[in-house]
């Protein structure tokens, strides 16, 4: 409880600060349309969703759930792939794509390739016309968001039959890694 009061007020002070003025906001503004704000704002709510079914499957010791929530819900292609499995992909067809798409994602890397990826348009809700317009590192910091999310289903996936302590917080560090990276992106850009 008391690190909960003394957290609350660290918050409190932490936000006073970010929200003294528009001037102060040192964010750099991305300029969206507003349909385009609004498929934004729809695909971080559901992220903010899967974070949080990941946190129940966590409490319930359920790591099969916890890695599967990494891969299909918070990594490279989670829109694809949330499609796929809403359409009844089986776990074969959702291995096989996710297979496809790293071997993509690696060639593109080999051939020196950092814009977007063919099948990127959907890059946090941004439409194919504007997702191309993102800054370079809007896009890295998306990357690095969906890398952490699969680093932490590996972790997830190499718990055993009885889970440790240590397999708890290996897997908690990994939920970390992506936690910082949604406060790494929405402390370096905003949309209004
Ligand atoms: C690549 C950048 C990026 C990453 C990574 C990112 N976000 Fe966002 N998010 C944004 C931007 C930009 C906004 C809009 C900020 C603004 O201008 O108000 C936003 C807004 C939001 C909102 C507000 C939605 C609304 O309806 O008002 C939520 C909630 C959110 N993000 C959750 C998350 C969560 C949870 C994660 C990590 C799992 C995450 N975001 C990762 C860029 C990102």
């Amino acid at each position: 409880m008391k690190t909960k009061t003394m957290l609350a007020a660290i918050v409190a002070v932490g936000l006073s600060g970010a929200s003294a003025s528009a001037q102060d906001d040192d964010r750099f503004l991305i300029e969206v349309d507003e349909a385009t704000q609004a498929l934004l704002f729809a695909d971080m709510r559901g992220l903010t969703e899967s974070l949080d079914n990941l946190m129940m499957a966590l409490a319930e010791g359920d790591f099969e759930q916890v890695a599967r929530i990494g891969e299909i819900d918070l990594g490279y292609g989670h829109v694809k792939l949330q499609a796929m499995v809403e359409a009844g992909a089986t776990d074969e067809q959702i291995t096989a794509m996710r297979a496809q798409m790293k071997a993509n994602r690696e060639a593109r890397a080999a051939a020196g390739n950092t814009g977007p990826g063919p099948g990127m348009g959907a890059l946090f809700g941004i439409p194919v016309g504007v997702g191309q317009k993102m800054p370079d590192d809007f896009r890295l910091m998306g990357q690095a968001m969906h890398g952490s999310a699969e680093d932490m289903a590996t972790a997830a996936r190499a718990v055993g039959e009885t889970p440790t302590a240590a397999d708890y917080q290996a897997v908690l560090e990994g939920v970390q890694g992506i936690t910082g990276t949604c406060v790494a992106c929405h402390a370096t850009f905003r949309v209004r």
